[in-house]
């Protein structure tokens, strides 16, 4: 009996514990139940309180069809915390469902908006069905009874939206919004400006989204697109008013959301300098937008050469002015206490050759343009502290030394983050081999852009500690990037970003101890019914084949793994389609040579496909091994 009773416990521990994103600090599931039904009521404590208690009853209408009526001895309640529980802080919340009462406790409104989200993720996964105008389904609204007491592990978690390469609409941006919001991500960082279009009203500099928020239309493959013709119209435009940006900084923050805007100077600035060419040592009047066309060469190591000038010239006062206008309005759009200022991939080559930059070095004592860089870097950092805010900017404005007070965003990896922090800098942690949400996620024979520079499997953005290296004193959190080159749709954005921003929002929120692969997975698969439900889109790239090819005395060699434990592996070299009759993969495959030969490979658990088939051509594979 006693073993029955543990057993049970044990049971329906797991199953609570197992579904939440990100997975919350302590979590103590009981045998009760609670039952939603339309006579259930709910209240609050206070005004804080009320906008939680009311999203939560417009939720339930949405998905269930009850109204649930407001009582001040409601059985569900949202309340502020009268003595403040210095354990929770401003983002922290309690949760108690027992068989009669739901109670959600905070500090703050922030706090019960994490509960609420907790909340939702505890209920039938049917509270994700939007069933508005249509029949109330027999669906049994039954909570099993928890207690919950969670916080988060970084005060700043993020997602980066690039929203130059490709333009999302207002619409858009609020959808995902409202997706971060779920996971409890707080700050939504804005790439607004970069070669292929600036995206955001500056009302002084009018020509900014005149000439720079458009672009000749083009289709195909973004990165090899033509160039713009002479004369061509550019008729593929899309930016944000002021009023538009109002807005959306006002419905992130009814979010808890903080919106970091980013203009990315002094490279990446193509389209400015398409509006305004005196902005560039080239001055060239012919510079276009950007449509996605070729205009980089990259060489090992990181290098590159632009072939086209898209950086402002350092030493030209105008462009100081020309950025004080700009961040003048930017500042007073954005209440977050940062403004980032890029200064990523900046290409020296045209400084390199220019009087002007060369005379301001020798008078300045810079030694090399990385040095002129910095100083940019401090006259831009001066501008924005002028106007009452921090700058941050990318790993870069570390090379020739930092400015006096900026904060790094690490994206080469991790080593920038390690050396601000050991300058005293605070940093901001999202390492493109960990976090890159826009790299492929899977085998780029099985993904839709076979043509991305990288891949970040779900399994190692997972495995990220962001102390690793870095003095955690300095970290403020991190973030997870989608550069959207490849992401030309919201729909594709979403493919993109989960699981993987599943995976980000636990590593910045929960604590470090809870880490554990086999539990994410399981949590991430009750995300996916939920996601289904919503319909949400994401990536099941995941339960595909991880293969790697090696040669062994000139044998072409194929060894087959999967991310995820539990998955029978499946294979054909006879173009045949393999199935559960065809051979399972225990050992490494010699793969013979032959014309055309083909592996063809799929996963499968419990004797159902879970995985896609892929095709493997040996000649593929023989490519890999010689690279
Ligand atoms: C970057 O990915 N260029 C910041």
């Amino acid at each position: 009996m006693k073993y029955t009773y543990i057993f049970l416990l044990f049971f329906c521990q797991n199953l609570l514990a197992q579904s939440i994103i990100p997975q919350p600090v302590e979590l103590k599931s009981g045998t009760d139940f609670f039952t939603l039904t339309e006579k259930t009521t709910f209240g609050f404590n206070n005004e804080k309180a009320k906008k939680a208690a009311n999203l939560f009853a417009e939720k339930i209408t949405k998905s269930t069809g009850f109204r649930l009526k407001e009582s001040k001895k409601a059985n569900i309640q949202f309340l502020i915390n009268d003595i403040e529980n210095p354990v929770l802080g401003k983002e922290g919340y309690t949760i108690e469902v027992t068989k009669k009462n739901i109670f959600v406790h905070a500090n703050q409104s922030e706090g019960l908006f994490y509960g609420l989200q907790t909340l939702y993720q505890i209920f039938p996964a049917e509270i994700e069905k939007n069933i508005e105008n249509q029949t109330v389904s027999n669906q049994k609204w039954k909570i099993q009874s928890v207690q919950i007491k969670d916080y988060p592990r970084f005060a700043w978690r993020g997602l980066m939206l690039d929203c130059s390469r490709h333009f999302f609409k207002k619409e858009d941006v609020k959808r995902y919004l409202d997706l971060m919001a779920r996971y409890k991500y707080n700050t939504f960082h804005w790439h607004l400006t970069d070669d292929e279009g600036w995206r955001i009203e500056i009302k002084s500099l009018p020509k900014l989204t005149e000439i720079g928020a458009c672009r000749v239309q083009r289709y195909g493959k973004f990165g090899n697109y033509e160039a713009p013709k002479e004369g061509e119209a550019a008729t593929d435009c899309g930016f944000y008013t002021q009023e538009d940006i109002k807005e959306i900084v006002a419905y992130a923050a009814e979010r808890h959301i903080s919106v970091l805007p980013e203009i990315d100077v002094p490279g990446h600035s193509m389209a400015a300098i398409a509006a305004y060419p005196e902005l560039a040592c080239s001055k060239d009047p012919k510079t276009k937008v950007s449509p996605g066309q070729k205009f980089a060469e990259w060489y090992d190591g990181g290098k590159f050469k632009m072939l086209i000038d898209n950086t402002l010239n350092p030493s030209d006062p105008k462009v100081y002015d020309f950025l004080d206008k700009v961040f003048t309005e930017v500042a007073a759009l954005f209440p977050h206490q940062y403004i980032h200022a890029g200064g990523d991939e900046c290409y020296k080559g045209y400084w390199e050759q220019n009087a002007d930059c060369q005379n301001l070095m020798k008078k300045e004592g810079l030694k090399d343009a990385h040095e002129l860089q910095s100083f940019f870097t401090k006259k831009v950092e001066k501008i924005i502290e002028s106007k009452g805010k921090k700058l941050i900017g990318w790993d870069e404005i570390l090379e020739g030394g930092l400015a006096p007070n900026a904060a790094v965003m690490s994206w080469q990896g991790t080593k920038g983050g390690a050396e601000a922090a050991k300058q005293g800098h605070y940093v901001v942690m999202s390492p493109n081999d960990f976090t890159y949400i826009d790299l492929i996620q899977g085998d780029k024979l099985a993904e839709p852009d076979a043509t991305s520079y990288k891949t970040v499997r779900l399994s190692k953005t997972y495995a990220y500690e962001p102390t690793d290296g870095v003095d955690a004193k300095y970290i403020l959190g991190g973030q997870a990037n989608l550069w959207t080159e490849k992401a030309p749709t919201m729909r594709h954005a979403e493919y993109l970003t989960f699981p993987r921003a599943w995976a980000v929002a636990d590593i910045f929120w929960s604590p470090k101890e809870s880490k554990n692969w086999d539990n994410f997975v399981e949590r991430m698969e009750k995300q996916f019914e939920r996601a289904d439900l919503a319909g949400i889109n994401y990536a099941r790239s995941v339960y595909d084949v991880v293969l790697k090819p090696r040669l062994e005395n000139d044998k072409l060699m194929v060894e087959m793994s999967t991310e995820i434990n539990n998955l029978d592996i499946f294979y054909t070299i006879n173009e045949t389609e393999p199935d559960t009759y065809t051979t399972k993969y225990n050992t490494p495959v010699f793969l013979p040579e032959g014309n055309d030969v083909t592996l063809r490979v799929a996963t499968y658990r419990n004797g159902k496909k879970i995985g896609k088939t892929i095709n493997f051509p040996r000649e593929n594979l023989v490519k890999r091994v010689k690279k």
